[in-house]
């Protein structure tokens, strides 16, 4: 999705602009610009289509300089991807940039088109520069005219704005799409993730929603919806600058997938004690409330959703009501809200549009309090739920989520613990038990690594597929259903997960040759239920792939291979089972030569409906 990048400083502002923009790059984008402004208020913009790297090189070739400067990586919503519709826009005077969606942009098309403004672009954005350039006249200063602009925008933005007249400041605005401040000495910076601003400062600042802010060197003034002066927290944040670079890995997939071991220990670290979940990890009220849960809502999207799936089945096994819903679906019906119901958003970033829709959703439909699985400190989803878990998975980069995944699955486990502790659902033994295996996870996690040889040869047999399908039963359908989309998402092959349960009613018709089909099979009580359903598809000329507990008794033969895995207990299998599938949509995808960080079409951070 769309990413943002401003300065003002002394210096010449373009190398940090272009540096911020490919700190951005993993959220996805199909074009690039920026424009800075010198004191001699002489402006210089630049527009690419494609990568960041392109707009380098044009800067390189046709150096614009100046020490306030705006950039904007494009996500198209509203017209092609164009250098005609790539940010930042102008109106005069003044330039823009701009994530989200104007949702009223046409009638303000038009009224701005009846007071003679002549649009060069099909994107919603434009429609911002003109009216703040139509404001400014009216206005003693550039924040002035923002304001008066912002109230008649409808739907999301985080837009960053300069005057050529002023060149010493960029005005800034929030609704609905991050934004966050960053303060340096004697320069401060604007972004949409704090990742763009790291190698200029660690000292930030998180708008709220409704806030406007004017940057200058030395200032950050921001000012609430209602126009009054306020103060945000100032945040030391500790990710590491170098928390965006490969280090040795070819891509950020694998680096993340080999980091699941650490991040995993991150999410655990100081929550465990010798044999329990530590409850107020999850808020100092935490104890309060999960006495008290009846029953529990969980709502996110993609990966994260397939996360809640498996949840669903560890609540419910305990005896807790659990629902898990689409956030993008919940928002748009009228769910049912059991007693003392919590509910609880899963999500790596914290700013997914229609999970945090919903999560203003559920404050006005009466669930008891609100928690956060997520892995951004301070983003909008931590900020506004009553209580937050930070996963600790450390930046994501590769939009195929992997260990943002597992470290949910960790959280999620701890969850389920503390509240079925809480509500006597759980006895000690199993606690412990549970403790005990969340303890060993990265060894685990070290062990299933080690398939990696083994999993790049079989990768070769998927590479020419164009369909595939994944099965699984009770956890684990949740587990084919991510190992599913991880293949879909980077290798291009259609990929499509089943309850194994449910082949016969449908997908039976697709199997033969050219349709590998995977399994995920634990040593559970669903075993031998699943080996007839391998049977069903061996009959029929079909190809397995089994990932399989290696006491399972499972042999390879003709149309069958079997990649045992050790002796995994049933809590933990969904952490370990998925790791193996990460493996296989990489080495299939590398072997494709698909842009495995950035898939076509798909962004990291979907902050637009
Ligand atoms: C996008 C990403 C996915 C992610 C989903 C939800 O589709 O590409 O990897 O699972 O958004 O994001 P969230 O940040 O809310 O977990």
């Amino acid at each position: 999705m769309c990413g943002i990048v401003g300065a003002v400083a002394q210096r010449d502002v373009a190398p940090i602009l272009i540096e911020g923009l490919k700190r951005l790059e993993y959220r996805g984008y199909d074009s690039a610009g920026l424009a800075v402004i010198d004191r001699h208020s002489v402006l210089g913009r630049l527009r690419r289509i494609g990568k960041v790297s392109q707009l380098e090189d044009a800067l390189n070739h046709e150096p614009v300089r100046g020490g306030t400067g705006i950039a904007h990586t494009r996500w198209a919503t509203h017209g092609e991807p164009s250098e005609r519709n790539a940010h930042p826009h102008m109106s005069g005077d003044i330039t823009v940039v701009h994530n989200g969606i104007i949702e009223n942009h046409e009638e303000l098309r038009a009224e701005l088109r009846g007071k003679g403004y002549v649009f060069e672009s099909e994107t919603d954005t434009e429609v911002i520069a003109h009216l703040i350039h139509h404001e400014r006249k009216s206005s003693e200063t550039l924040l002035e005219a923002l304001q008066k602009a912002v109230t008649q925008l409808d739907g999301a933005y985080g837009t960053v704005i300069m005057d050529r007249n002023d060149p010493d400041l960029i005005v800034v605005a929030r609704s609905g799409s991050p934004l966050v401040i960053g303060q340096g000495i004697g320069e401060n910076y604007v972004g949409s993730d704090q990742l763009a601003l790291l190698p200029v400062t660690h000292r930030f600042q998180y708008l709220e929603e409704g806030d406007v802010a004017e940057i200058t060197r030395d200032k950050v003034s921001i000012f609430n919806f209602a126009g009054e002066p306020v103060e945000r927290e100032l945040i030391d944040s500790d990710l590491d600058h170098q928390a965006g670079d490969k280090g040795e890995f070819r891509h950020f997939m694998l680096k993340e997938i080999f980091e699941q071991p650490q991040a995993i220990a991150s999410t655990l670290e100081g929550r465990l004690t010798d044999s329990h979940v530590a409850v107020e990890a999850f808020g100092h009220n935490a104890r309060e409330i999960f006495e008290k849960v009846g029953a529990v809502q969980l709502i996110a999207c993609g990966t994260s959703y397939n996360a809640g799936m498996v949840a669903r089945n560890w609540f419910e096994d305990l005896g807790i009501p659990c629902r898990v819903e689409i956030a993008s679906e919940f928002r748009y019906r009228r769910a049912f809200v059991p007693d003392n119901c919590l509910f609880v958003t899963i999500t790596q970033s914290g700013e997914t549009a229609d999970t945090l829709a919903a999560l203003r959703l559920a404050k006005e439909q009466g669930f008891m309090n609100s928690l956060t699985i997520c892995n951004v400190p301070g983003s909008s989803m931590v900020r506004e739920s009553d209580m937050a878990f930070m996963t600790r998975a450390g930046a994501e980069i590769g939009v195929a989520s992997t260990k943002a995944f597992t470290t949910q699955l960790t959280a999620l486990l701890m969850l389920v613990t503390a509240i079925a502790r809480s509500r006597g659902r759980m006895t000690e033994e199993q606690e412990s038990q549970i403790v005990s295996d969340l303890r060993g996870l990265p060894h685990a996690i070290n062990e299933v690594l080690e398939l990696k040889d083994t999993i790049t040869e079989l990768s070769e047999d998927f590479a020419d597929k164009h369909h595939s399908l994944f099965l699984g039963r009770g956890t684990m359908y949740p587990i084919a259903m991510e190992g599913a989309l991880k293949l879909k998402e980077i290798s291009y092959i259609h990929a499509e997960a089943y309850a194994a349960g449910e082949l016969k009613h449908g997908p039976l018709a697709l199997i033969d040759s050219d349709m590998p089909v995977v399994v995920v099979a634990p040593n559970n009580e669903l075993l031998e239920k699943l080996k007839s359903n391998m049977e069903e598809v061996r009959a029929r000329g079909g190809q397995l792939y089994v990932f399989a507990d290696r006491h399972a008794r499972l042999v390879a033969g003709e149309g069958v291979k079997v990649i045992p895995l050790g002796e995994i207990s049933d809590q933990i299998a969904p952490i370990l089972y998925t790791i193996p599938l990460q493996l296989l949509s990489y080495d299939v995808a590398l072997i494709k030569g698909t842009d495995v960080d950035q898939p076509r079409n798909l962004a990291k951070s979907v902050t637009v409906e």
